[in-house]
């Protein structure tokens, strides 16, 4: 799971995307290479239409590449049909979106909880982690709110929440704050970052917010459907945070989490 840091993750090996648009084609991704270990916080950032979604998108197996290979945790995920993709999506990776895409009838619990009834984990260990990761986005006033009684920022820690309840190896967040405010934006990428540093999880998020990106560890450069540059933002980023500040009141240390590897809490 997430708590070997190093280990190689995620390994893009020559993808390109092609769209057909009548007569002509659009290249969306014109021949990405990427690596990513475990455990790392990486911001794929470029001008909207350059790639990111397509990218992200491919490597979440939503989407299939052209040509080129995708490899999760070692496996190659370019040649699974479809049935294959959606066992792998649950498996190992959460997805989070701009518009959040949350199910409008159910309630913060139920919508956190949607992902493992589909994986049919039993109703006990539901409970526990469901009962974990609201405490840990910090949602337990919340519980029986249904997304359109919620701002942006508490819908968009539904969907982080979401994301991480199945315990991924990677989590994927098409600009995840795109749709927010600056402050509310702020707040999420706190809460992605302590998930990153506390609990493990490891990130790949998109943005063309110059302020967001600085939030991560890598930053990968695209233009026109290619990877230009590589930026590595340090220590001395924006997103340093003082420790338990977002995940107030959950066990200190950061090894009882979601993704502590089997143990529940
Ligand atoms: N389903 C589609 N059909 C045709 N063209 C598409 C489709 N999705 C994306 N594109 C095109 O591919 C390019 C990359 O799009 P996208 O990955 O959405 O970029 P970004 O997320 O960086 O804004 C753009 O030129 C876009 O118009
Ligand atoms: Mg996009």
């Amino acid at each position: 799971m997430s708590d070997n840091a190093g280990r190689m993750l995620l390994e893009v090996r020559g993808v390109t995307k092609d769209y057909r648009l009548g007569k002509t084609s659009i290249h969306a991704l014109r021949g990405i290479d990427l690596s990513v270990e475990a455990g790392d916080f990486v911001s794929v950032v470029g001008p909207s239409g350059c790639g990111k979604t397509t990218l992200l998108n491919i490597i979440g197996c939503i989407d299939k590449p052209s040509s080129g290979k995708i490899f999760l945790d070692g496996l190659d995920v370019s040649t699974f049909d479809d049935n294959g993709e959606a066992d792998t999506r649950l498996a190992r990776i959460g997805f989070i979106f701009q518009s959040f895409n949350l199910v409008g009838v159910l309630d913060v619990r139920e919508n956190i909880e949607f992902p493992l009834i589909l994986a049919k984990v039993p109703k006990a260990e539901r409970a526990r982690r469901v009962d974990r990761l609201i405490e840990l986005v910090e949602l337990g006033e919340f519980v029986r709110h249904k997304p359109d009684e919620l701002s942006g920022g508490q819908r968009q820690r539904v969907a982080i929440a979401r994301a991480l309840v199945n315990r991924p190896s990677l989590v994927i967040a098409d600009e995840p704050t795109a749709n927010l405010d600056s402050a509310t934006s702020t707040t999420i990428m706190e809460a992605m970052k302590a998930l990153n540093e506390e609990e493990k999880v490891t990130f790949i998020f998109s943005t063309h917010n110059e302020l967001i990106e600085r939030y991560a560890k890598r930053i990968l450069l695209i233009r026109d459907g290619i990877i230009i540059g590589e930026e590595f933002p340090g220590e001395k980023n924006p997103g340093e945070r003082r420790r338990g500040e977002w995940s107030r009141g959950s066990a200190p240390g950061g090894d009882s989490g979601p993704h502590a590897g089997g143990g529940a809490p």
